[in-house]
């Protein structure tokens, strides 16, 4: 058996990519999923990776579903913090609720996903942690004022555990993909999506597997000097 790993949000969109291409490198897959049942089980049927349900943007549930996967399949040596969603709306119209829900999702469940296997990591002095972020969170976005915020928190969030985690053989970066072919983005309209493909020079969405393949380098052995940093996968739309 080799390394596991946890994906949360693993079941579907970059996640479900993720999950299968950390599979197909040897890993020992945990995948995470908050509420869609059908498409875990559809997902396991497929692929053989155990699937595990908590709401990443509980702390407890987060510890209590880590404890399991560990206890499951042992200790967890790679963490992808990749559970996120979508509340959008101009500013002017954004409820607190909206605000919230995304913060706690997008910002908070990342430190409720990593916080738990952390002191593990350090014990064992190895470690990768991947937070996948987003091009929203590097140039901002109309709609997106609490998404960009938390995504770019994610940038915050890696480059302060880099310097945390690296004597003790643990890296942490992110990834920022650009606009990819899934749900998430299919769920904008039509007419606004189609604005946002002709304003990227590779005139396409980017796919899963795209973001999937960095997040593989990223946790493999040949990674290990690479710490803190972001890596942008947006077809040429933005750079940093
Ligand atoms: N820049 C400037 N003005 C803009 C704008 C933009 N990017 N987008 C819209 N506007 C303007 C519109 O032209 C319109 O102006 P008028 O009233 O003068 O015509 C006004 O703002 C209102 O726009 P909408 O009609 O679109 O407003 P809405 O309330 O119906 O929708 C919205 C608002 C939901 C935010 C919608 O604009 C939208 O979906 N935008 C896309 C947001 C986006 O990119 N989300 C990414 C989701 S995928 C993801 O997050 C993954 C990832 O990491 C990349």
């Amino acid at each position: 058996m080799g390394r596991v790993a946890l994906v949360t949000g693993g079941t579907r969109g970059i996640g479900e990519a993720i999950s299968k291409a950390l599979k197909a490198e040897g890993y020992t897959v945990a995948a995470t999923y908050a509420g869609n049942d059908e498409k875990a089980k559809a997902f396991t049927d497929a692929t053989g990776i155990k699937t595990y349900k908590w709401n990443a943007a509980d702390y407890d549930a987060s510890a209590a579903g880590i404890a399991q996967v560990e206890a499951d399949l042992g200790p967890i040596e790679v963490v992808v913090a990749n559970a996120g969603i979508t509340r959008d709306a101009p500013f002017h119209r954004m409820s607190p609720e909206q605000w919230k829900e995304v913060i706690d999702t997008n910002l908070t469940g990342v430190f409720n996903t990593i916080h738990p296997v952390w002191p593990g990591m350090r014990e064992r002095k190895f470690g990768r942690v991947i937070v996948i972020s987003s091009i929203n969170g590097q140039k901002g976005q109309f709609g997106q004022v609490n998404y960009a915020a938390t995504k770019a928190g994610d940038l915050g969030i890696v480059k302060s555990l880099a310097q945390e985690g690296a004597r003790a053989g643990i890296t942490a970066n992110a990834v920022c993909p650009g606009y990819i072919a899934t749900e998430m983005v299919m769920a904008i309209d039509e007419g606004i999506r189609d604005k946002i493909i002709t304003g990227i020079p590779a005139g396409r969405l980017g796919e899963p597997e795209e973001i999937a393949r960095i997040v593989s380098f990223l946790a493999s052995d040949d990674a290990g000097f690479i710490n803190g940093s972001t890596i942008s996968a947006n077809g040429a739309q933005f750079f940093v």
